[in-house]
């Protein structure tokens, strides 16, 4: 059974989207992953197809209504249906690599991307759904955000990344940054490349390589960087 993408959306022509070339896509014409969008417009039931209304108890913006959204779940996912429901919002937890993992091997994911203010809060909670944000920046929608979830989760399906080097380099350097990379001209402008990578010592570059990425993450993820001191120190022995 492939892995399976339903995306609710008002835009489903921004799906499969930039998600049909390259790696994402060629997995997708091999049939290793499935990307279905589904129209959230055509669940409204009154003659304009209206999908949002004005906020209770006032303020800018609209809100999607709940029965219109749940009316589309609905349809996504059959009964017994297994895959996680995902609300793209930036008021979700922080998407991690940790939090794609998980998605990657399960069956799939069903992804409601929400335009205007935000859906209302009373089907976020009778679906159970996972609010998940992209970063602390706002999106005009939860496409963007859906389309970036998908990408990092069909890079790690089983047959996409072929014999992953990447695989086995992310898992060796989890929770830092990676090192600088460089390839030829050894030298370019006036710029040469870091002598130990030149110099055929595995060991030396690895701590090299160790070094670079330690102090890149102290310097541009303290959040990171603590969080692996944290873990460090609380790690059985
Ligand atoms: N929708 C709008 N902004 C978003 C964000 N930062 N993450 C996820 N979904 C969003």
């Amino acid at each position: 059974m492939s892995w399976h993408a339903t995306i609710l959306t008002l835009f489903p022509e921004m799906f499969p989207g930039p998600l049909g070339v390259s790696l994402a896509g060629r997995a997708l014409r091999e049939g290793i992953w499935r990307c279905e969008a589904l129209d959230i417009r055509s669940f409204a039931t009154d003659r304009h197809r209206t999908v949002d209304d004005t906020p209770f108890g006032g303020g800018a913006g609209m809100v999607m209504r709940p029965d219109v959204a749940d009316a589309a779940i609905s349809a996504a996912m059959p009964d017994g249906d297994a895959r996680p429901l995902v609300y793209l919002t930036p008021r979700g937890r922080l998407l991690d690599q940790a939090m794609v993992r998980d998605f990657a091997a399960g069956p799939g994911v069903v992804l409601f991307c929400g335009r205007y203010e935000g859906l209302d809060q009373r089907v976020i909670e009778a679906r159970g759904m996972r609010e998940v944000s992209l970063g602390d920046y706002v999106l005009s929608g939860g496409e963007v955000a859906a389309l970036a979830l998908l990408d990092a989760c069909v890079r790690l399906l089983p047959g996409v990344m072929g014999a992953s080097e990447s695989a086995v380099e992310e898992s060796h350097s989890a929770g830092l940054l990676e090192y600088p990379h460089y390839t030829r001209p050894a030298e370019w402008q006036g710029r040469a490349v870091p002598p130990v990578l030149l110099s055929g010592h595995h060991a030396e570059v690895a701590r090299w390589r160790r070094t670079q990425s330690e102090a890149a993450t102290r310097e541009r993820r303290p959040d990171l960087w603590n969080r692996m001191q944290v873990a460090g120190a609380q790690a059985p022995a």
